[in-house]
């Protein structure tokens, strides 16, 4: 006989709906998917999958209106043989909905079927995760995700997500990835501060680095027209605005050109500034950071904001010092360096601000998360291919 072993009901919220019936019932998460119809999580008991879902479409959701559906969806039986019940089903009026995935041998995949009175059901040979033989290859549920298990809900460090994250809980992460992969960490930044450099090695990185500065247009420009806020969008404006003037932090003098004066004071002229032979990891890097802040707001402010300008403050006025004692330069050659450090400082709550509004729910505190862990993985890499080429240059002069 088949067995009865899914239910799924379609909920506003879905972790506010998973912590009523994991307190209520003592139910486990099992897991969740985030899939092109819908997101779903998953509750057991150990025998019954219950699906918490919320679709994306009516096309998903099999019904009009789906935007402000709630209730139960379907249910679904476990069977022996798919075609054998599937022969059954239509031989006694039942009709083909659709495959929900694409490989019947998974754990998750459901034949879809309506009854005569147009009532959707599955069937599934494997089951559903939480269910008896129904392993989990999907997203596993994060460990401490069940409500009574209070013990653990202290940040592990490492980050990996094992509780309802929230905007503090988001902010501690980024600041650990922060610190598990610091700039300043980096050889890279580290031979800038203490001064192991030669000036060939210094000018490389100058120009290589320049890749970020010198285009910054592309980056939050994307994010000023993308923003759907038009409170936000004014401080992206000021953020454009300043990064093309000046006029708001460094005196009218904008950070493109405060970058090349610095180039100048270490002998660069504009022309190979502009176009250098950058090394792969730069042409990567720029890529990656044109399409991630051109993708959706939340992404891009979490690249751009809690990834890149996050990880500068104090480090910059330190390679500013480094340059004056050791390469001479005036104030002029390092303001891009201290303009940095103290524009950088004044934007600390921002942070915060931003995931209240834009982040607001679990899926959209992970994407958060993501981000700005992947910005920081493929900006490391840039430096990493960076450093390298200074490595070359390390014997070609005496060490300033
Ligand atoms: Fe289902
Ligand atoms: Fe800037």
């Amino acid at each position: 006989m088949a067995r009865l072993r899914h239910f799924a009901i379609v909920v506003k919220n879905l972790d506010e709906s998973a912590a009523f019936y994991q307190k209520v019932f003592g139910v486990e998460r099992v897991g969740e998917e985030h899939l092109e119809f819908g997101s779903g999580v998953y509750l057991s008991d150990g025998e019954v999958n219950l699906a918490l879902l919320k679709y994306r479409s009516d096309a998903a959701a099999g019904v009009a209106d789906s935007a402000n559906f709630v209730g139960a969806h379907h249910f679904g039986f476990q069977v022996d043989d798919l075609d054998e019940v599937r022969n059954l089903i239509e031989a006694n009026g039942g009709t083909f909905h659709f495959d929900l995935g694409d490989d019947e041998t998974k754990v998750n995949f459901e034949r879809k079927f309506k009854d005569p009175d147009g009532i959707i059901f599955d069937i599934s040979q494997t089951g559903w995760l939480g269910t008896p033989g129904g392993v989990s290859d999907i997203i596993p549920p994060p460990r401490n995700k069940n409500p009574a298990d209070n013990s653990a809900m202290q940040e592990p460090k490492g980050g990996s997500p094992t509780m309802a994250l929230t905007t503090q809980s988001v902010l501690e992460r980024i600041d650990q990835i922060h610190k598990e992969k610091p700039m300043y960490g980096h050889p890279l930044w580290t031979g800038m501060v203490e001064n192991t450099f030669n000036l060939d090695q210094v000018r490389y990185l100058c120009k290589q680095h320049g890749g970020i500065p010198l285009h910054n247009q592309k980056y939050h420009g994307r994010l000023y027209v993308i923003c759907p806020d038009p409170e936000w969008r004014e401080l992206i404006a000021e953020v454009v605005y300043e990064e093309s003037t000046g006029r708001i932090f460094s005196d009218g003098v904008s950070h493109h050109t405060l970058y090349l004066n610095y180039a100048k004071a270490l002998g660069l002229g504009r022309e190979e500034m502009y176009d250098p032979p950058y090394c792969g990891g730069v042409v990567a890097f720029q890529a990656y950071f044109e399409m991630i802040c051109a993708k959706t707001f939340l992404e891009g402010v979490s690249a751009h904001m809690l990834a890149g300008e996050a990880a500068i403050p104090g480090l910059y006025g330190r390679i500013a010092g480094q340059l004056r004692k050791t390469f001479a330069l005036d104030e002029e050659g390092v303001k891009y360096w201290t303009v940095h450090d103290t524009a950088d400082a004044e934007h600390s709550d921002v942070g915060r601000r931003l995931l209240d509004q834009f982040a607001t729910s679990q899926e959209d505190r992970q994407l958060v998360l993501k981000t700005v862990q992947q910005t920081i993985d493929i900006m490391h890499l840039m430096y990493d291919d960076i450093y390298r080429g200074v490595l070359e240059l390390a014997d070609k002069s005496a060490v300033a």
